[in-house]
């Protein structure tokens, strides 16, 4: 029943998977939504709540991801289908495919959104519109885009097409490639601005905002937040993780794989917030300045550092990039799925299923100009969007996930396919999977009565 390669195809090596998988994990979740919902939540206490959850949650259910996705062989949808099949349960698994297949357009429907300002970035770090400016100035120059629907729609334009051609060209062409080297300048260029924060006067600041936790500046909500972008940040959830884990070969180690990529991905973010807060400081800046503060910060950095104008473009470059690498991943197990069941060509799936997500983002381009107004609590549409997707929808895919990882699929399969023997690992992981996984989002959950009532409460 299993089958051993995908009609998709094959990554060419682990390494090609791992870079695959870290493009998807690394992007806007990390550079531009941790930092600011870190400030919205208190810092310190939320960031710990927040690499626990990688830890305690996100390893074991990426590992659950894979390794259910290597099984499968197929798109989320059928892999789901045909495992739950082969365990004697219900068919209906599927709908588990389906959920994430409705969580991933709704996601990229506004990430395309986010990653058209670092486009926009690119030319405006180029042309160098950030010397020198202070906090306000920088203020006025985002807003500016954002104010501005038909700048803003000819950027997600843009950045969904570039999603569209590399979605129908098939994830592994040419892609491999140029995460290995722009990964890396990435890192090298989040150095260097933390370099630059090292001077900016507010490092000690910025630092023990990050750091240092005061669990009384944690609310219930934020808990949920700090766990739903731990599923988030690592794109666990909603089946692209499995899709990419469905082109893996037999040979590779699922849970070196997973300790790499998990690695990766934290450092990224970790890097980013200790580049970013201690200009928030800096410059006078709230940390709870909202989905703005990558864009008001680190513009002032760059205008005043030597080559700033360089650094700047590179930088919104390897962002828009590593958006990219991430938002094909988005759509990736819709476009398995049309191709392995409807039958369309991958190209026709990529331009059908990219077209929706652009009108469903049209939502999210309105959210910063004519529709700001909230809509519930203090939410627009956007805000909802976010909300409901990483907050209940991938938590509650990655529950689900881990449940049939530990509970209905047999042990010999999770065995076989993790290749960790009988040993403490192994052992480990399932009790992960089987309980902790499952109580630790149910309990976060059962908060979310409470919480929905905060998010209907008038700010
Ligand atoms: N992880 C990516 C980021 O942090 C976003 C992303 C890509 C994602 N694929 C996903 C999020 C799947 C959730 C599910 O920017």
């Amino acid at each position: 029943m299993t089958k051993r390669v995908s009609i998709h195809g094959q990554w060419s090596s682990r390494w090609a998977f791992i870079l695959a998988a870290t493009g998807s994990a690394v992007g806007l979740g990390n550079i531009w939504k941790f930092p600011y919902i870190a400030g919205e939540n208190g810092g310190g206490a939320f960031v710990l709540v927040y690499l626990l959850c990688i830890v305690a949650i996100g390893v074991p259910t990426m590992m659950a991801e894979i390794l259910l996705g290597r099984r499968g062989r197929q798109s989320p949808i059928n892999t789901m289908q045909s495992l739950a099949a082969e365990a004697g349960r219900s068919p209906r698994w599927r709908a588990l495919g389906w959920l994430g297949v409705l969580a991933g357009v709704l996601i990229l429907s506004y990430y395309s959104v986010v990653a058209g300002w670092a486009l926009a970035y690119i030319f405006r770090a180029g042309t160098g519109a950030f010397t020198g400016i202070d906090s306000a100035q920088a203020a006025a120059l985002f807003e500016s885009l954002t104010g501005d629907p038909q700048l803003l729609i000819a950027w997600h334009t843009t950045f969904m097409a570039l999603t569209i051609l590399i979605v129908s060209r098939g994830v592994r062409s040419g892609l491999e490639s140029a995460v290995k080297v722009l990964m890396p300048v990435m890192l090298v260029l989040l150095l260097v601005l933390v370099g630059y924060a090292l001077n900016s006067g507010a490092f000690q600041q910025g630092i023990r905002f990050m750091f240092s936790p005061n669990f009384a500046e944690l609310t219930a909500t934020g808990v949920l937040v700090a766990m739903g972008h731990a599923f988030f940040t690592l794109s666990l959830g909603m089946g692209a993780i499995m899709v990419y884990g469905s082109y893996l070969s037999r040979r590779a180690s699922i849970a070196r794989t997973t300790f790499t990529i998990a690695a990766l991905d934290t450092l990224v973010a970790v890097l980013a917030g200790m580049a970013i807060f201690p200009i928030v400081f800096a410059s006078g800046l709230q940390p709870g300045e909202g989905p703005g503060l990558v864009f008001l910060t680190l513009p002032i950095s760059f205008g005043q550092m030597p080559w700033g104008a360089f650094f700047g473009t590179l930088f919104f470059i390897l962002l828009a990039f590593a958006a990219w690498t991430s938002a094909i991943s988005l759509l990736e197990p819709a476009v398995a799925w049309l191709v392995e069941t409807v039958g369309w060509k991958r190209s026709t799936a990529a331009l059908a299923t990219g077209t929706l997500c652009w009108f469903v983002g049209l939502g999210t381009v309105f959210s910063f100009n004519v529709w700001s107004e909230p809509l519930i609590g203090e939410r627009n549409l956007f805000g909802i969007i976010d909300f409901v997707t990483s907050n209940i929808m991938l938590p509650l895919g990655g529950l689900l996930i881990a449940v049939f990882a530990g509970w209905v699929l047999g042990r010999d399969a999770s065995r076989d396919e993790l290749a960790l023997g009988d040993g403490r690992g192994y052992r480990a992981w399932r009790f992960f999977v089987r309980y902790v996984t499952p109580l630790a989002v149910g309990i976060v959950f059962l908060h979310v009565v409470g919480v929905l009532d905060l998010l209907a409460r008038p700010a």
